[in-house]
């Protein structure tokens, strides 16, 4: 797999960058409505009642926000954030060892959780049902169980993939929250803050056009207006303009609905090998020489969303939306 500008997930060298426009209250966080409202009154009524928060579960494709929103949760609470994810926690002893560290109140913020090993997810069922921890003591025949008592705690637990978590684990969260693609309208909004936190001038018609090629997602529009920023420094005045962001990412190829080269490469494989499809996953992956599952979790998502894509029982077809995108003639039925 190489490098896509247009890739939903975080490069190693805009972590900072990242961290630095995180919005952080939920007021700041622009669009997903629906998440929000219900959190809010669960916040409002946690805080009346002097009581820690239902634990969370945030899901969604990358980018969309639930890391920002993890903290935003734990900042509306007033409480401290902790965060740890599935893959870090290699045995049930790590996991101990950061909830036994917990102050009371405390977020914990577990990504990636549905990584976590099922040795580990069987520590944190008392731990979030009852606050305590079961802990072995002793080896053989005369080992025992000891309960330690944890300080109340919310976990919020973020994952790209609701349907690997284990049911036992996703029962125990009493707030689930799907993130969903942002709009345009949405997304021109976040392009337009994170212009102001860079100090950097834009239209609105130029965060519009970013906005439409961002592929519903906040971490690609910020990467795509600081790659438009760069330009707007070398090639002009550092204005951020309509014409200029265009000239910027046609160079970039991306292009006016947020397809890059690779996309056009799978599309045009299926309307030219196979006219169109239905064509099976694996035929069309040997015939580009990606992988399967590399197209169907990292190529593909974004071409079904904005139906360009449909899944068939007898495989992939394009729609008519490509033709008309790629500027080619629509095949006339047989
Ligand atoms: N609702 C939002 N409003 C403003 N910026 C957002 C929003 N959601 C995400 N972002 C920005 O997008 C970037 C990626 O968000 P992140 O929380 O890391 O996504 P995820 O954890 O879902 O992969 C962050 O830099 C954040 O500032
Ligand atoms: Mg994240």
């Amino acid at each position: 797999m190489e490098d896509r500008l247009v890739s939903n997930d975080i490069e190693l060298g805009e972590i900072n960058f990242e961290q630095s426009l995180r919005p952080k209250t939920l007021r700041q966080y622009i669009g997903q409505d629906k998440v929000k409202k219900n959190l809010e009154v669960f916040i409002e009524a946690a805080k009346l009642r002097e009581e820690t928060l239902d634990h969370v579960l945030l899901y969604g494709p990358p980018g969309l926000g639930k890391t920002t929103l993890a903290a935003v949760i734990a900042n509306e609470m007033g409480v401290q954030l902790r965060t740890t994810s599935g893959p870090a926690i290699e045995r049930p002893g790590d996991l101990a060892a950061v909830l036994t560290a917990l102050e009371p109140g405390d977020v914990l913020f577990i990504d990636e959780i549905h990584r976590l090993q099922r040795s580990i997810e069987e520590v944190l069922y008392p731990a979030m049902e009852d606050f305590c921890l079961d802990i072995l003591i002793g080896k053989g025949p005369s080992a025992r169980s000891v309960r330690l008592d944890l300080p109340p705690f919310t976990l919020v637990g973020a994952t790209t993939r609701a349907g690997s978590l284990s049911a036992p684990l996703r029962d125990r969260f009493g707030v689930l929250s799907r993130l969903e693609y942002y709009e345009e309208a949405q997304l021109q909004d976040i392009v337009q803050r994170t212009s102001e936190i860079l100090e950097t001038e834009i239209t609105e018609e130029a965060a519009g056009e970013i906005a439409r090629r961002s592929r519903g997602t906040p971490r690609i529009a910020n990467r795509l207006l600081r790659r438009v920023r760069d330009f707007a420094q070398v090639r002009g005045d550092g204005m951020v303009t309509t014409q200029l962001t265009i000239d910027a990412l046609n160079l970039l190829q991306v292009d006016s609905v947020g397809l890059d080269h690779i996309d056009h490469k799978l599309l045009r494989a299926i309307i030219e090998r196979f006219r169109g499809g239905p064509v099976g996953l694996d035929t069309i992956a040997a015939s580009i020489g990606e992988e399967s599952h590399t197209i169907e979790d990292v190529y593909e998502p974004y071409l079904l969303q904005i139906g360009f894509l449909q899944r068939t029982p007898r495989g992939r077809m394009v729609t008519d939306l490509v033709y008309r995108h790629l500027g080619m003639e629509i095949p006339k039925e047989e």
